[in-house]
């Protein structure tokens, strides 16, 4: 898989302009990120690994492909991640669901991890990590180092919006897992909100502002 997918597909697209106007409320704004996540996990899992199974069609007995060995397992850094979680987990239902829960020391600006719990045999999984924003990347980096402490080495992130300044970072301290994303925007502010972004994925989801 290249390391690096922008998708840029036109629903994608539409969708995430609607979703970035301020007006957008959080009902209208949890459906379209529902929405997103389907077509981008649909990138994001075009690689999984497939095997064959003896089947019978009304007509005629064949080798069928299905997905091989344990059920990929969908990571979600939390809260945001949840509401790309939701979506992947409509197309592969069966996945196994882990949290990821981090946030930010005030002083040092480093993730401090507050909740871990992650399926079993990551090493035996592909493992898809969500986050809506890949802003600094501090998060995503420290969450796929946790993960691959337990094991993950089949890795993938997926998120909505990126900057260039996360994708850099993250590419720098993760190079083998392959980021997927709606759009590469121009830059971080001095907060790390990613401009012209669309604020706090969180707040937008929820109403907490
Ligand atoms: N997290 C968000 O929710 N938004 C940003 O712009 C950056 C990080």
């Amino acid at each position: 898989m290249l390391s690096l997918v922008v998708v840029d597909h036109p629903l994608v697209q539409h969708k995430l302009t609607l979703m970035r106007q301020k007006h957008t409320d959080s009902a209208t704004f949890r459906m379209l990120l529902g929405e997103i996540a389907l077509l981008l996990a649909y990138e994001l899992t075009r690689e999984l690994k497939t095997e064959p199974i003896a089947i019978e069609t009304p007509i005629a007995p064949m080798q069928a492909p299905v997905l091989a060995g344990e059920p990929p397992a969908l990571i979600s850094i939390l809260r945001a991640g949840n509401g790309l979680l939701e979506g992947v987990l409509k197309l592969i239902p069966t996945a196994a669901v882990g949290h990821v829960g981090l946030y930010r020391d005030p002083q040092t600006l480093e993730p401090v991890q507050y909740y871990f719990k992650v399926p079993a045999k990551l090493d035996q999984r592909a493992v898809l990590v969500v986050d809506p924003m890949l802003a600094t990347g501090h998060s995503a980096i420290a969450a796929v180092t946790r993960l691959k402490e337990k094991g993950a080495r089949d890795l993938r992130f997926l998120c909505l919006l990126s900057a260039p300044e996360g994708i850099a970072a993250f590419q720098a301290a993760h190079p083998d897992v392959p980021i997927v994303t709606a759009a590469i925007d121009e830059r971080l502010n001095d907060h790390g909100y990613i401009v012209p972004g669309l604020g706090d994925a969180g707040d937008r989801m929820y109403g907490t502002r």
